[in-house]
């Protein structure tokens, strides 16, 4: 059979094949059968042996564009199937959109965020903006502006963290009393929510972390009985009607006079319980008229303005909203632990 006769049938015989292939893996199995070192093709080269010099260039031609005429078939055929094959796998792993969805946990609000929250929106109705000042401040903000002396043992009282260069983490929110004075002018009705460190044992009881609620007022003509008003207006709002408040004296070196807050135990209606280390009352608060230092530090005249403050502490009051017995809880944050709690007193707040 002359060269051209066995190209022919090649050819036809390759186009059959190509035909009917359906996977890039026929592709290299032709690939290799057709043009591999004892491939098809290589086969036509004694062709070239038997011919003589003079055909040989011309046959040598022959052979090589039957070469590349092949091998573009068989390149087009390969990407077709390429493409076919992405199809397909895309086909399969596409995402069914109208399958259900699966189940989704939501975050649950966290119970002292619920607290502070309440607590900021019942004295905004009462007047009262929102007014804020950093957890990282220094001696002056926390203690020396608000008349502590050098050497008093309030700041031993209050396990400080210190830091370099002067700063400290405030123990306290009244640091916003000092930093709010210096810079607004009376009248001023704020409401302080934040975060203080004290560098104390943690317990059920307490920890090195804690929010705190500070309000003050300040304007010509303060009096102590507008505090104890809001006092007694402010703790029904948050723990119903029936609850009961007492007033009993204090020190704070900020205030004078100073006093503290109790609620009646929510526990055990005053009669005594282990809550209320059966005294049946529950310390929920340190207030008192702002002392004259604080004010004449800050460069407001105490002969003209008198002022009021207070101070809530905020994860107490969520333990007695919640009936959370340790405050651990609110840093371990296990949400399933704060949904149970939302669930069992979602009438609360
Ligand atoms: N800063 C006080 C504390 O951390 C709480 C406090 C007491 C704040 C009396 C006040 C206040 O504004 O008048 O224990």
């Amino acid at each position: 059979m002359s060269l051209l006769d066995q190209i022919d049938q090649i050819r036809s015989t390759f186009m059959e094949e190509l035909y009917s292939i359906s996977s890039s893996k026929d592709v290299e199995r032709m690939r290799i059968h057709y043009f591999g070192k004892k491939g098809t093709i290589a086969s036509l080269m004694r062709f070239l042996r038997d011919a003589t010099p003079e055909d040989r260039p011309n046959l040598g031609k022959i052979i090589n564009d039957t070469k590349e005429e092949l091998s573009s078939h068989l390149e087009n055929t390969q990407k077709r199937l390429l493409i076919q094959e992405r199809q397909h796998r895309f086909a399969k792993e596409a995402i069914d959109v109208t399958l259900p969805a699966e189940p989704f946990r939501l975050g649950i609000e966290h119970p002292v965020q619920k607290v502070l929250q309440e607590v900021v929106a019942i004295f905004s109705s009462f007047g009262f903006s929102v007014g804020l000042a950093p957890d990282l401040d220094t001696e002056h903000y926390n203690f020396t502006g608000l008349n502590f002396a050098e050497d008093h043992p309030a700041k031993d009282m209050q396990d400080t963290f210190y830091f370099p260069k002067d700063y400290l983490l405030r123990t306290h929110t009244s640091n916003v009393q000092v930093h709010l004075m210096e810079n607004q002018k009376p009248p001023m009705k704020i409401i302080a929510p934040g975060k203080c460190f004290r560098n104390e044992t943690v317990s059920s009881r307490s920890h090195v972390f804690f929010h705190q609620i500070e309000g003050f007022y300040i304007d010509q003509n303060v009096c102590f009985t507008e505090l104890l008003e809001l006092m007694r207006a402010f703790w029904p709002k948050l723990f119903g009607t029936k609850v009961k408040v007492r007033f009993r004296p204090s020190y704070f070196p900020f205030v004078e006079p100073g006093l503290e807050v109790d609620i009646a135990c929510t526990q055990c209606q005053s009669q005594g319980c282990k809550l209320c280390k059966y005294t049946g009352w529950l310390e929920v608060a340190g207030a008192g008229m702002i002392h004259p230092n604080v004010l004449d530090q800050a460069k407001i005249d105490s002969e003209v303005y008198q002022g009021y403050a207070f101070g809530i502490g905020v994860e107490r009051i969520a333990m007695l909203l919640y009936g959370i017995e340790d405050i651990r809880t609110f840093s371990r944050n296990d949400p399933r632990v704060f949904e149970q709690v939302a669930l069992k007193y979602s009438s609360v707040l």
